[in-house]
């Protein structure tokens, strides 16, 4: 079992293969305490003294009366608010007489193996042999606020999944008005921090800097994510690499408004916290109503950065995809979004499958535009009913004709919004978002429908539901093309208007839901104008979400590296799309847009129709490339190799099979450089001893192989220590497939 409470020291050990976590716990006033989080520790004795309770003046047993000095430089594992800790504190309420201050501390414990699941909310899951779970009981007894603080341990992985339950048991309401899922307080070890940040078609971007004095954030207040700015945070030794170094990673499992936060203290301590934005956050908790938080995903890693991603990767493959596909290729597609936009009919989309299936591609996506008088993105959502005079004979003619071709059929929803020219919002006025006596402001012509409510949440569900069961339909994308503004509700009480947030959130967790028990087998992908919405929790639902508007393969290197600092390749949806590139107008070779794609859920958002011949025998041997190549990617381990976001030059990474017998190198020579001959990459993660046979994509090729044996081995050892060659390739853009093999 992977945790254990040494009654003597008072102390709470949480091991996962290679990390260790202790909680301690001051029994007389039932301070809970940080003592320790990093590497594995097998003898923890004697660890207690690291919370420096003791330390002159701060022993609260013994001089009570400067408290104050003690909790504001006490390790909290929950920080209290308003009674001396003068840091960011993990939770705050109005009482009912007014006051904001709380302080939990231990009431008692329970230890099991396996995890409840959150109610409402997505989370990290496991069987009775795979997680074991700490909960700890705390109350504020002036409040009568109850809080369990839960502590997930994995087997097989090392992260701890951290949140919070609140009861009332007073017999008045209070207020939640922060609720953070996680606090860590540790000592300064030189820390810099990394965040993701971006704006739409630059999505997740690394952003590396020293953590300072004072606070440091990244939030949202957008009801989802956004583009933004993302709900993970890493702390890492100043000197941590890809390779080296202790690093903490932070995730947060939800898709709507956080706060990611350092702080850095008087004595240099660091504090994290994680959590829903308390901004425009006020919950309502009626006597005997509880309130869960979010999950914070905890990561720590001894070796880099890159240690800290694989330990993401895996621990959300295997604990919190759920989808029918998490294991599974998934279809090719081919999208028509960027090949018509809004312009088709039923023959042009039969057209592209023709094409399409004749190359290997497996699905057709029918995106915007099928609805209701959708002929631009200026009405019609929240009309889900098949517009004939598009789609002539109807949908399931359509999706009939594309199957007869031996390809799927997947389609394009918006189900959240409204546009003000559109029957659902004339008959219902009062269903969009809207502050009463303020016209709310229009993004992307359209508003947010206020699905904190039931019945919106049923109109919207039963509209899809006929489209979804009229034809044999395998694959949602669901879109959200617009932030949140103008938070109001017309159906909750004034009381409770600062609860839309979230109640916004967990609406859309709700229709998720339904639709998959509607459609247990349904292949559903989450996209937000792109990337705004990729967060943990959307993985719960759909095993992939679409990365970003931006299909420009070179633009696609630093988002798809950002992206996979967090998240597996199997969950990054990316496609190639023509030159010059919809998003930067940019021409790179359509060799290059294939290996990009590739190392994610891979397909095409193209007018097939309209490509060359060289192009289109290139979509076939693409094609095969995908379902060569696919498991390797889908279920291996992520190495980064170089960036080129950090070099300016060149890009490369690899993934490696679990059994390490084989791997596939990417390489994007960005910019061509004059007399540089080769350079030489040092590669990771294979296995020394073993002899690797290295082939090449072989994309222009004739043959029916797609791979050229180059006739080179080479040890595990000498490719990690040595490197590998790669000889110049000649122009911009330029890029290389390697794969590697035992065999
Ligand atoms: C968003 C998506 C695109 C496309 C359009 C349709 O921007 O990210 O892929 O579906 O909406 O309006």
């Amino acid at each position: 079992m992977g945790i254990l409470y040494m009654e003597e020291e008072k102390l709470f050990k949480l091991d996962t293969p290679r990390t260790t976590y202790c909680i301690g716990l001051i029994d007389r006033e039932g301070f809970l305490g940080h003592v320790y989080y990093g590497r594995k520790i097998e003898n923890v004795q004697g660890a207690s003294a690291l919370m420096r309770v003791y330390e002159h003046p701060m022993t609260p047993e013994t001089n009570a009366r400067d408290r104050l000095s003690f909790l504001d430089n006490f390790p909290a594992e929950y920080s209290a608010h308003g009674v001396g800790d003068y840091r960011e504190s993990s939770v705050r309420v109005r009482s009912a007489l007014g006051h904001s201050a709380v302080l939990l501390t231990y009431e008692s414990h329970e230890i099991y193996r396996g995890k409840e699941s959150l109610a409402g909310l997505p989370a990290t899951f496991g069987g009775e042999n795979e997680v074991t779970t700490l909960s700890v009981t705390c109350r504020d007894r002036a409040l009568g606020l109850r809080a369990v603080l839960s502590y997930s341990v994995f087997e097989d992985t090392d992260a701890i999944a951290r949140s919070v339950r609140f009861f009332n048991d007073s017999d008045q309401p209070v207020f939640l008005e922060k609720a953070m899922s996680a606090c860590l307080d540790m000592d300064d070890r030189d820390f810099d921090m990394i965040t993701l940040h971006g704006s739409w078609a630059r999505e997740r971007r690394m952003d590396r800097r020293r953590v300072s004095h004072g606070k440091h954030a990244v939030s949202s207040l957008r009801g989802e994510p956004g583009h933004q700015e993302h709900p993970f945070l890493a702390l890492l030794e100043h000197t941590a690499t890809q390779t080296r170094g202790d690093v903490y990673g932070f995730s947060f499992v939800y898709s709507g408004n956080f706060r990611m936060q350092t702080e850095k203290n008087q004595f240099d301590s660091v504090r994290v916290t994680v959590g829903i934005e308390p901004e425009d956050f006020s919950w309502k908790l009626a006597p005997g109503e509880s309130f869960q938080t979010p999950e914070a995903i905890l990561v720590f890693s001894g070796e880099g950065l890159g240690g800290m991603s694989r330990a993401y990767h895996d621990l959300y493959r295997k604990h919190l995809i759920r989808s029918p596909y998490r294991n599974k290729k998934r279809p090719i597609l081919i999208n028509n979004w960027e090949a018509t936009y809004f312009d088709f009919d039923e023959e042009k989309l039969l057209d592209i499958a023709r094409e399409a299936a004749g190359l290997g591609i497996e699905m057709l996506v029918m995106d915007d535009g099928w609805f209701g008088n959708r002929f631009d993105d200026n009405r019609a959502l929240g009309d889900w009913q098949v517009n004939e005079e598009k789609l002539k004979g109807g949908l399931k003619k359509l999706v009939d004709g594309v199957n007869a071709l031996g390809m799927e059929f997947g389609i394009w929803f918006e189900p959240e919004m409204v546009s003000p020219d559109s029957n659902l919002y004339r008959e219902h006025p009062d269903w969009a978002i809207a502050v009463p006596g303020r016209t709310p402001g229009l993004a992307r012509n359209q508003y947010v429908l206020d699905i904190s409510r039931r019945e919106v949440r049923e109109c919207i569900l039963e509209q899809m539901f006929a489209v979804l069961h009229s034809a044999n339909i395998k694959y949602v994308k669901w879109d959200m093309n617009r932030p949140l503004s103008d938070l109001g509700s017309a159906a909750a009480e004034a009381d409770r208007q600062g609860e839309l947030y979230h109640r916004y959130v967990l609406g859309m967790y709700e229709m998720q839901e339904r639709l998959l028990a509607e459609f247990p087998e349904l292949l559903l992908e989450n996209c937000s104008g792109g990337g705004a919405r990729f967060d943990p929790g959307m993985l719960y639902y759909s095993p992939q979400i679409w990365c970003s508007d931006d299909t420009d393969a070179i633009e696609r290197l630093a988002i798809q590296e950002g992206t996979a600092l967090v998240y597996p390749l199997s969950a990054m949806g990316a496609h190639v799309s023509v030159c010059p590139n919809h998003a930067v107008g940019r021409n790179t070779p359509f060799e290059t847009r294939g290996f990009v794609a590739l190392a994610g859920t891979f397909g095409y958002e193209l007018d097939v129709t309209g490509l060359s011949k060289e192009d289109k025998a290139m979509v076939g041997r693409q094609t095969a490339m995908y379902h060569k190549f696919n498991d390797l990617v889908r279920e291996g381990d992520y190495y980064r190799i170089a960036s080129y976001g950090d070099n300016h030059l060149y890009d490369c990474f690899q993934v490696v099979s679990k059994d390490k017998k084989e791997s596939l190198v990417f390489y994007v020579q960005v910019l061509g450089e004059p007399s540089r001959h080769s350079r030489i990459l040092r590669l990771q993660g294979l296995c020394g001893d073993a002899i690797y046979h290295l082939y090449e994509a072989d994309m222009q090729g004739e043959g029916r192989s797609i791979v050229k044996d180059t006739d080179r081995e080479y040890s595990g050892q000498l490719l990690e220590n040595g490197g590998i060659i790669l000889e110049r390739l000649w122009g911009d853009f330029r890029a290389k497939l390697i794969w590697l093999t035992q065999d």
